[in-house]
């Protein structure tokens, strides 16, 4: 029995879809070929993704080639209930409402498995290690597709434990995927949701990116666009260079936090903003993070060295440390899913193609146990689709030009 918040909200979902579908075409484009081709008939698919619009139209389509689908939520604070509601109606187990708490949480996942999935779809890896801990249910999985980079980097570390028992297609390290979901997709929603929970003026603001990957550019370029001072903290120095010669000020979180207005992290990694950092920062600091867990931000340390807190708005908490304000958006989680609405949908049309085509791809090619990344071949008919369905001709290469590229002696 799925579990979902209420069903006669089918409709509102059902329309939302739709909206979702028009800025959707290259995995429109699929689902048309799914429909009549069926390459996952029988397959049965566990997802733990975000329960969204765009999500919705990657469930559908995956229906559409004929598997079997059960949803978990990959984060309770960003199901969308109409949206759940709807594909309950289109014959998929979701099981999701906004908000669930942590146990809810577990216990969507391990409804999932309840189908004795043969395909793993994840979003951050939960799911994954959670099917790893049952021999049974694991010897039945033919492969899974991962989402985003936190994910990526656990499946790395469980494939370099030797505990990753099956393929596993890194959909996030597709280009098709990252250069512009992560980019694009969370440098506009990760404002989205800032703007959404404080009205502010971004404009003249010291504003703090930390982690310089590809959503960290993505901030960095839609806070700069708006007029902010962008400063950036990096571990890898390749990346901190690239920062400094895209014109942004680059230092240790210890100075940035003096200095900083706002600060959102987007590293994958654990309290990229710590207690001592707190402390240094000026009067009503703004803090958001729009990486995949809520662990970049050390919540729980700010909880403990406040004096006091109080929600000021939705998504928008006060703490007050050492008599200075402290403001926390969204709980440290997810804040371009959790204050706004996550990507827009043209940019998960590319990454949910990928997610299709990665499925195809598990079923057609006998990988070995651990991560793959799709061929770049699908990087280019997915962009190619892409630029077709935004109307966007390009050039060809002529036979000259062919031959040249192709020769060595000229
Ligand atoms: N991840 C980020 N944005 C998303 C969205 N709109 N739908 C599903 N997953 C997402």
């Amino acid at each position: 029995m799925p579990r979902i918040k209420d069903p006669s909200l089918s409709n509102e979902g059902k329309l939302k879809t739709e909206w979702a579908a028009s800025e959707m075409q290259t995995l429109i484009k699929i689902k048309e070929r799914f429909e009549k081709e069926k390459p996952l008939q029988g397959k049965n698919i566990a997802c733990c993704m975000h329960v969204t619009s765009e999500t919705a139209n990657l469930m559908l389509t995956l229906k559409a080639a004929g598997a079997k689908i059960a949803l978990a939520a990959s984060n309770p604070l960003t199901t969308q209930d109409n949206v759940a509601a709807y594909l309950v109606s289109e014959g998929i187990d979701v099981y999701a409402i906004k908000g669930d708490d942590v146990s809810n949480y577990e216990n969507n996942l391990k409804a999932t498995l309840e189908i004795r999935p043969h395909m793993v779809m994840d979003d951050g890896g939960d799911l994954t290690v959670m099917i790893h801990k049952d021999a049974e249910l694991l010897s039945n999985v033919i492969g899974g597709a991962e989402e985003t980079t936190t994910g990526v980097i656990r499946l790395e570390n469980m494939a370099k434990d030797g505990k990753l028992k099956y393929p596993v297609v890194a959909v996030n390290d597709s280009l098709t995927k990252q250069m512009f979901d992560n980019r694009y997709g969370t440098g506009q929603s990760t404002i989205d949701g800032i703007l959404r929970a404080t009205n502010i003026l971004i404009a003249g603001k010291n504003f703090v990116v930390g982690g310089y990957g590809w959503c960290g550019k993505g901030v960095s370029l839609r806070a700069k666009g708006l007029g902010a001072s962008v400063i950036v903290t990096e571990v890898d120095p390749v990346k901190a260079l690239e920062a400094v010669m895209e014109g942004f000020r680059v230092m240790p979180m210890n100075e940035a936090a003096k200095v900083g207005d706002i600060f959102v992290t987007v590293t994958g990694g654990k309290h990229i903003i710590n207690t001592n950092h707190m402390k240094l920062m000026k009067d009503k600091a703004i803090l958001a993070n729009s990486g995949h867990f809520d662990i970049e931000i050390d919540v729980e340390g700010l909880r403990k060295i406040a004096s006091s807190s109080r929600d000021v708005r939705t998504h928008l908490k006060e703490y007050i440390v050492d008599r200075k304000k402290i403001y926390l958006l969204a709980e440290g989680r997810l804040v371009n899913s959790s204050a706004a609405e996550g990507h827009p949908a043209a940019v998960m049309d590319m990454s949910f193609a990928d997610q299709a085509l990665a499925c195809e791809y598990i079923l057609n090619n006998e990988l070995s146990a651990g991560v793959h990344r799709l061929p770049e071949s699908v990087d280019r008919d997915v962009a190619a689709a892409k630029l077709e369905s935004m109307g966007i001709r390009i050039d060809k290469l002529s036979e000259t030009q062919t031959d040249y590229a192709n020769s060595w002696s000229e």
